[in-house]
């Protein structure tokens, strides 16, 4: 059997002596789509932020267990803590592009990391526009601000600025929470091309959106896990009556 990608080991969490998660053992398998929902508070944004150590600096917070990344411990002191960014990017759920135009956004990453070679950048850009879904609307606007272009469009935008660095792993919170459904639609479907060469994480805006784009689906409720299987399963025929309950919006 192969690796996991990621290895979550007994994971629990807390902010200040409130539980945020426990006891979580979960792996996320590589190139496919990973789903963690479940009801507000549940620890999903939580979970994601600690897969790139975005929590580092939040003081006054205990963690314990493991989580691995290639088999490899990623809270070991030897880890650098700005490559695993690179290998593990993340989006948020308001797109805050930078200011600047199209391509100083998709390739602001890059640059910083000292990359001058203007073929490579080129490629960059047009490989990661197109891998977020957005290349033929902004093929022509590349030089423009991306203030000037729409929330859908920003959103992808951001994506794009993740990808342009090559990560193997995309962490995403609730990346369509303010779009309309066709901007929407737009960005579900490079999720499933994207998992071609990507292992992803998601945190879905719905439960239709969870059942949509995922191969795997994670039930979080008030930091446990209740739930994790192969999504047909947890939808079609959930085992904890919790997990239908939510499933089958008959939660709360
Ligand atoms: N920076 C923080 N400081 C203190 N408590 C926090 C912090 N971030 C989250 N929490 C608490 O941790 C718990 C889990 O929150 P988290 O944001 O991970 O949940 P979530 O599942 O992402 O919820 P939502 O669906 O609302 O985004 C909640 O009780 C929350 O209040
Ligand atoms: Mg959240």
């Amino acid at each position: 059997m192969t690796q996991p990608k990621i290895q979550i080991q007994n994971v629990s969490y807390a902010y200040d002596g409130v539980v945020a998660l426990r006891d979580i053992l979960l792996d996320v398998p590589a190139h496919a789509v990973s789903v963690f929902f479940g009801p507000a508070g549940g620890g999903k944004t939580t979970l994601l932020r600690l897969i790139n150590r975005l929590n580092d600096l939040v003081e006054g917070t205990q963690r314990s267990g493991r989580i691995l990344l290639d088999g490899d411990d990623i809270y070991a002191p030897d880890v650098d803590v700005a490559s695993l960014r690179r290998r593990v990017g993340m989006v948020f759920a308001l797109p805050l592009p930078l200011p600047g135009t199209v391509r100083e956004n998709v390739l602001y990453g890059l640059k910083l990391a000292g990359v001058r070679d203007r073929a490579r950048l080129e490629e960059a850009l047009s490989r990661s526009l197109g891998q977020a879904a957005l290349w033929d609307e902004v093929k022509d606007r590349l030089d423009d601000p991306a203030s000037a272009l729409s929330g859908g469009q920003q959103q992808r935008l951001c994506i794009a600025r993740s990808l342009a660095l090559e990560p193997e792993v995309l962490l995403l919170d609730e990346p369509t929470s303010g779009l309309d459904p066709i901007s929407t639609g737009k960005v579900e479907e490079s999720l499933l091309q994207l998992k071609r060469d990507y292992t992803i994480v998601i945190v879905p805006h719905s439960i239709q959106q969870a059942a949509r784009v995922a191969d795997y689906a994670s039930f979080f409720l008030m930091g446990e896990l209740i739930e994790h299987r192969p999504r047909k399963e947890i939808f079609g025929t959930p085992r904890d009556q919790r997990t239908e309950d939510y499933v089958t919006g008959r939660f709360g």
